[in-house]
């Protein structure tokens, strides 16, 4: 298949663009496409057709049990495929929505089976991206879109990422630039009380907690020996090719001191290492590693952890550019969007930690 790409500036983007109406048009039309939102980009297709959303799991290789998220452009259409709202779940709109977060709800069974993987509940979320709004108005379609990635690899942050893993398996990729927020949405599951966090992502527990008091987290987040509720968060994913090891420390000072012992270690074994850290961390490792051996990543600054969530899928995938042999990275604090940011390290690492 022809992979059409577009190249949209999301900020003079409306639904009346043409690269938009003919990336609707493709939509209606039962095709799958890329685009970008706040978090990262999605592969989009009709949410209500079968035929489609199968289209989403051939080109993803996605497993069928996981099921997909479902966007929409306007809160009013949300009575057309949920029941049973609770009101909590209005209150999480009004303050996050559109933004990165998303609820799993109750269905009424006009979705497609498939995008909902035979599962009573369903994730609806609102993105915050002129360009995911523009489509979903252009299309006036609920659009299931996952991670716009082959199966298991990082979430792509860029048309560029997209085009590595999807060209050729997808009708178009709408190219927006890079996505925001860098980390995918927070899955809250409003269908209990109280609420349960089943993924970390760009709202943070603590900004959640503001609006509704405090919720669960899923136990699957914090012990391997749990089911996780959220399909999606059993497999090994977002894992550049190379094995990724989490190396911790009491101390910063002593976390740098670990992972030069390791990489020194390694390096002596012959292997070529990979390191992601920031902008904090960099010179520690470029004055003490030898250069030929060793490739070093910076993913963003540790005293703004925004900025590390921004980059953290694209410094994965850089490693698949280059031969190292294993990749060791620093860890951060497990509050706010550090959450997030854990979560997909963790994974991976395949929680492997040194
Ligand atoms: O930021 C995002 O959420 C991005 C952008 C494209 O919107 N989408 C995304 O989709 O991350 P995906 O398919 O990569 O992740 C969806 C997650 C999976 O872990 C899936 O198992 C979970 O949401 N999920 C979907 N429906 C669910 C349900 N009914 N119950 C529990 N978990 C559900
Ligand atoms: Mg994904």
């Amino acid at each position: 298949m022809e992979t059409k790409l577009w190249q949209v500036d999301p900020h003079t983007v409306t639904d009346r663009h043409p690269a938009i109406e003919e990336a609707a048009t493709l939509l209606k039309a039962g095709e799958a496409v890329a685009f970008p939102t706040e978090t990262v980009y999605g592969l989009g297709a009709n949410a209500l057709s079968d035929e489609a959303v199968q289209k989403i799991f051939t080109a993803k290789g996605r497993p069928a049990d996981n099921p997909l998220i479902i966007h929409l452009y306007d809160r009013n259409q949300l009575v057309r495929y949920v029941r049973n709202i609770p009101s909590i779940a209005y209150k999480l709109l009004d303050h996050f929505a559109p933004g990165p977060l998303t609820l799993i709800l109750e269905h009424n069974d006009s979705l497609s089976r498939y995008a909902t993987a035979g599962l009573s509940t369903v994730g609806i979320r609102f993105p915050d991206h002129p360009v995911a709004r523009a489509i979903l108005q252009a299309s006036d379609l609920p659009i299931a879109a996952p991670s716009a990635n082959r199966s298991g690899s990082p979430s792509p942050t860029e048309a560029k990422h997209v085009y590595q893993d999807l060209n050729g398996k997808v009708a178009g990729i709408v190219d927006g630039g890079v996505t925001g927020v860098g980390v995918e949405s927070t899955v809250i599951d409003v269908t209990v009380n109280p609420p349960m966090i089943l993924r970390p992502g760009g709202v943070s527990r603590e900004q959640i907690e503001a609006v509704i008091g405090s919720v669960q987290m899923d136990p699957a987040l914090k012990s391997t020996d749990a089911t996780p509720r959220s399909p999606g968060m059993k497999y090994r994913h977002y894992a550049p090719e190379a094995p990724l090891y989490l190396v911790k420390g009491e101390t910063l000072t002593q976390m740098y001191e670990h992972i030069l012992q390791e990489a020194k270690r390694c390096i002596a074994e012959g292997k070529k290492v990979g390191i992601l850290t920031t902008v904090e961390g960099r010179s520690v490792y470029a004055e003490q590693l030898p250069y030929e051996q060793t490739m070093i990543e910076v993913c963003g600054e540790r005293r703004r952890l925004e900025t590390v969530a921004q980059n953290l899928y694209d410094r994965l995938r850089k490693f698949n550019e280059t031969d190292v042999d294993i990749i060791l990275a620093e860890v951060f604090p497990s509050e706010g969007i550090g959450t997030a940011i854990m979560n997909r390290l963790e994974k991976a690492a395949g929680g492997k930690y040194i």
